[in-house]
């Protein structure tokens, strides 16, 4: 379903665990909440407008997670979309505990995770996960307990596919002696290239890289940026050059860029009409790679 001249589906497909096939270019669900990603947004029926809109935008791939509100995420995801389109993906996350506005602290104890699950599919009314991704490795839980749990929700078919954020490669191949990593979720974007060799490897291994962050939380959609010549060239906006980027890296990125407007939705959605060159690709990977070393 196309309604308009945009779709994500111009971002290319990736088949998450080789079967849920996405379009590459998805949505971040964490900026429908509360400031501080607590409570309920400012504007809720705008909220619901831009969910509403994602399927008519080609878009078939949500990211949200249990800590984003807590749980309003996901509620609006269900009161805006379901009975979900067929085809629509809908990844969530658990492992953060959260006890007031910007405070994150992980808790990778095998049975809250469990319980974490289960509230997730009650929360978005399904009965099955499509995607659940471990949001943080618990450092005081031996990891081996919170991937041997992951492989439980996969065996009791609570959750069809797993992944992890913010991990190494050693987390990754730690984590595949129990369950298969399908993705793998870092912050990475044009500025910030720490997950520069986790990236090489999960394009290695067909393991979908979701680079969270991908506009520096709007920073790389300002002007006055390393990405204006190249945007003024194209007569198009810094964040979408950005996001144009992202999607050239590597052939399973899929980034989630995160809003809460229908009007930023459509504009990063039209990003994968860009056809950017090599030549233009290689200047803004210099250009971020020298804006990332001098931050270190
Ligand atoms: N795994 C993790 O640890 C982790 C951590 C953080 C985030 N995430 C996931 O990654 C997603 C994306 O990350 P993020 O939201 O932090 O960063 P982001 O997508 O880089 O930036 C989002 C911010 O940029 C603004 N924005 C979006 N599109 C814009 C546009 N076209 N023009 C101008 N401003 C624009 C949004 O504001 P408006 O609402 O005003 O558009 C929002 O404040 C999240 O939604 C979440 O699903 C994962």
């Amino acid at each position: 379903m196309t309604y308009s001249p945009s779709s994500a589906s111009r971002s290319g497909t990736f088949k998450i665990g080789g079967d849920l096939e996405i379009s590459r270019l998805g949505f971040g669900a964490m900026r429908i909440t509360g400031k501080g990603i607590w409570g309920p947004p400012v504007d809720h029926d705008e909220a619901i407008r831009t969910l509403k809109h994602l399927p008519e935008l080609g878009v078939n791939f949500i990211d949200t997670a249990d800590s984003y509100g807590p749980d309003v995420s996901e509620w609006l995801i269900r009161e805006a979309l379901h009975p979900y389109p067929k085809g629509l993906v809908i990844a969530t996350k658990g492992g953060l505990t959260r006890s007031g506005p910007d405070i994150w602290k992980p808790v990778g104890r095998p049975e809250y995770l469990l319980q974490q699950v289960h509230k997730s599919l009650r929360n978005l009314g399904v009965e099955q996960i499509d995607l659940w991704q471990l949001h943080r490795i618990d450092p005081r839980v031996p990891a081996d307990e919170q991937f041997d749990a992951i492989r439980s929700f996969i065996d009791q078919k609570l959750i069809r596919y797993a992944g992890l954020s913010e991990v190494s490669v050693e987390d990754i191949k730690a984590a595949s002696k129990f369950f298969e990593v399908t993705t793998v979720q870092n912050r990475y974007n044009l500025v910030d290239r720490t997950s520069e060799e986790v990236l090489d490897y999960c394009t290695t291994q067909n393991i979908g890289f979701i680079p969270w962050f991908p506009l520096a939380a709007g920073d790389l959609a300002k002007s006055g940026s390393i990405l204006d010549t190249v945007a003024k060239k194209y007569g198009v906006e810094p964040s979408q050059i950005a996001l144009a980027w992202v999607l050239k890296r590597s052939p399973v990125m899929l980034p989630i860029p995160g809003t809460s407007k229908v009007a930023h939705l459509e504009q990063n959605v039209a990003a994968t009409d860009i056809l950017l060159s090599d030549e233009d690709f290689a200047a803004l990977d210099a250009e971020g790679r020298k804006a990332f070393q001098s931050t270190r």
